[in-house]
């Protein structure tokens, strides 16, 4: 492994990927291949932007000739596949996009990759594959029941990626996380588009009635877990990377406005997401014998992760304009109205 292909790199987690990467292995190439969607964004890839192992590529792992162009040009060995439609709100509202990208799209970089003998394949999925889950915690092994477009057309990469490992032998490797929080997190997910509006007191739309469970996951640790099954997983197979933080929605926004010193008043109770799932858990005893646990605890996570958002205002406040505006008022305007 030396020449990786990183999809979706300049996203949340890819590109804390890319940062993480070029620091702990020196003697790695590593080409982002990105379409920069409303969610792709160059300033999160800026600190590496002049490091002579960084590229940047821009293109659509849906697109064949693309795919197969920057794996010859640069003599990739290795993929890593975070390139995808990533809001569950949004497939909910518009699910194409999370098919052509998500299933389709997946399904072209397999392809591409074992055409043109790519020794290596990780292809990140997700804890909502599963489904919701009363109690206990989900294996690997166990049935796949997602309930979103998003999350269904999520599992339908994973399968795809199980399908090239079986039937052509592509060595492909599968990691499901939990909830990632931390910084160049899009502020359309909970934790920065809730900590992005308390800084400016605007209201906290919570969907019905906060009791959801989601098991947090700081993208320091989410990014040591790929890290470490790219290398030491086992073909064919896939590794949950849970947080081992598991808090109701409340809590969590309670425990934010805490640190924030904002008043609990900017919660606004709203309207539910439509099949939202009430429960994410996983068992992480398979990734854990490689020798994986999260080592960012969410009290600590949770407090960096404000501090860079109130730091970072450069940032999210460029992102909170134009596209951003459309979608909040179609997912938010009738919510918090009514
Ligand atoms: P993100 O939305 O921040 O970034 C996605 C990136 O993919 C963007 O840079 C976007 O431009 C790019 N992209 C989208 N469609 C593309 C296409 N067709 N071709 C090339 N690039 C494309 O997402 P994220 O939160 O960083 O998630 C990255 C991966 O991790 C996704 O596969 C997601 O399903 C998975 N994941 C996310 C979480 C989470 O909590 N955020 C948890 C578990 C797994
Ligand atoms: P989100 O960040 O969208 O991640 P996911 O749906 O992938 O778990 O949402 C996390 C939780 O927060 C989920 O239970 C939905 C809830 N939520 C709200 O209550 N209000 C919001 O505006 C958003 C975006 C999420």
């Amino acid at each position: 492994m030396r020449k990786l292909l990183v999809t979706g790199g300049a996203g949340f987690i890819g590109s804390n990927f890319v940062r993480r990467t070029i620091e702990q292995h020196p003697d790695y190439q590593v080409a982002v291949f990105d379409k920069l969607t409303y969610a792709g964004n160059l300033d999160n890839l800026v600190s590496v932007s002049e490091n002579a192992n960084y590229k940047f590529v821009r293109g659509d792992i849906a697109d064949r000739g693309a795919v197969a162009r920057a794996l010859e040009a640069n003599a990739i060995d290795t993929v890593v596949n975070f390139a995808a439609e990533t809001h569950v709100d949004r497939s909910i509202l518009s699910p194409d996009a999370f098919i052509e990208a998500n299933s389709r799209g997946t399904y072209v970089l397999l392809n591409e990759s074992h055409k043109h003998g790519v020794e290596r394949f990780l292809h990140v999925s997700t804890d909502e594959v599963y489904g919701s889950i009363p109690e206990g915690f989900f294996r690997e092994g166990d049935a796949l029941e997602p309930n979103s477009p998003y999350a269904a057309s999520k599992a339908s990469g994973d399968l795809m990626a199980r399908a090239y490992y079986v039937t052509y032998g592509l060595n492909t490797v599968v990691t499901r996380g939990s909830n990632t929080y931390g910084p160049y997190q899009y502020p359309e997910k909970l934790l920065p588009l809730f900590i992005s509006n308390a800084i400016d007191n605007e209201p906290l739309p919570l969907y019905g009635d906060g009791m959801q469970v989601r098991d947090w996951l700081h993208v320091d640790d989410h990014c040591a877990g790929i890290d470490l099954v790219l290398h030491q997983g086992e073909p064919g197979e896939v590794y949950n990377l849970g947080g081992e933080n598991e808090r109701h929605n409340l809590d969590v926004i309670r425990g934010m406005l805490n640190i924030m010193g904002k008043p609990e008043s900017l919660i606004r109770p709203v309207e539910d997401r439509p099949g939202h799932d009430r429960r994410y858990a996983l068992d992480n005893a398979k990734v854990g014998a490689l020798g994986w646990s999260h080592a960012v605890s969410f009290e600590q996570g949770l407090e960096r992760t404000i501090r860079w958002y109130e730091e970072n205002q450069w940032w999210w406040r460029k992102i909170k304009s134009g596209e951003y505006e459309a979608y909040y008022k179609a997912q938010y305007s009738q919510r918090l109205s009514s």
